[in-house]
């Protein structure tokens, strides 16, 4: 007799009894809202539940928050020190709390963290947590869509997962460096920009990226998971471009596929937070008419391994 108890059976994403919080979760695959908290002051023992709920479902989020560029600050810095962020700078006096916001009026082609990613991917070390605040957000569009790599991992065949273990990817923002600059050509006289976000970016050094492990092991839950995304990963260790590019696009689509995700819709004064190591997310443009205003800031992880 089966004894699976989670709809995948792949993956659990049950919530834990916690004592101070509770976890509802979104999705079989992923995701929790948790209910409860008041972020802007947080007992520790509230925190290391919130703490261990992250590392569970992978994304976790908070409603009705009202919650100031300082308590981002401090619950930044109670998962670690400040992350690298590749693109975006702080807000004034503030400089790790980075404002993602578009305009009512603003049209673009694209919108920062639109395409399947995770974040700053081709840093030497990328973040290992995201926090993000939506302080205003659209009535409806605009949703952030997450997709849990060790899911897709644990649904490989032992063959395929034996075949990609011992390989490493490219890691590189060439693609979105030429979104960028056809950005930029499309609208002269402009420094590259995503919409409203003027980006800080060192192009040359995000096109050299970094070499990863392709299979990443976790180093707190020690869960494997794919490190393949569709904007960043460029290419494989030893093999030619047409041997790598197949190879990625089935990994990008296999991770990405939808038994694989949760879809987050965001209400104004909602807070989440994602493991970087794990999540793969994509935004989407289709909320122009509406201003989306969000903060975001990370956590410094260490070299995948
Ligand atoms: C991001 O990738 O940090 C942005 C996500 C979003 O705008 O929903």
């Amino acid at each position: 007799m089966s004894s699976i108890v989670h709809p995948t059976g792949l993956f659990d994403n049950s919530s834990r009894n916690y004592k101070h919080i509770q976890a509802i979760p979104l999705a079989a695959a992923m995701g929790a809202e948790i209910r409860g908290v008041d972020l802007s002051n947080v007992s520790d023992e509230a925190f290391a539940e919130i703490e261990d709920a992250v590392y569970r479902h992978k994304l976790i989020y908070f409603r009705d928050q009202d919650i100031s560029f300082e308590d981002h600050e401090n619950l930044t810095l109670r998962l670690g020190e400040f992350g690298t962020d590749a693109y975006t700078t702080g807000v004034e006096g503030h400089e790790n709390i980075q404002p993602v916001i578009k305009e009512a009026t603003t049209n673009t082609k694209m919108v920062f963290g639109s395409g399947w990613h995770t974040d700053s991917a081709f840093l030497e070390i990328p973040p290992s947590i995201a926090l993000n605040y939506g302080k205003d957000m659209p009535p409806y569009g605009g949703d952030t869509m997450f997709a849990n790599s060790v899911l897709a991992y644990n649904s490989l065949s032992d063959a395929m997962k034996e075949m990609l273990a011992p390989l490493k990817v490219w890691m590189s923002g060439q693609r979105v460096v030429a979104a960028m600059q056809a950005e930029k050509a499309a609208k002269e006289g402009k420094v590259g920009n995503l919409g409203n976000i003027e980006l800080d970016v060192d192009t040359q050094k995000n096109i050299e990226g970094f070499y990863h492990p392709l299979i990443r092991t976790h180093p707190i839950t020690g869960e494997k998971s794919i490190f393949v995304d569709k904007t960043y990963a460029c290419g494989i260790e030893g093999f030619k471009d047409e041997e790598a590019a197949p190879l990625l696009k089935y990994l990008g689509d296999f991770v990405t596929q939808e038994s694989f995700t949760c879809r987050l819709r965001w209400e104004s004064k909602t807070f989440i937070i994602w493991d970087n190591r794990i999540c793969m997310h994509q935004a989407f443009n289709d909320y122009d008419g509406f201003r989306r205003e969000m903060y975001r800031a990370t956590v410094m992880g260490e070299r995948p391994e």
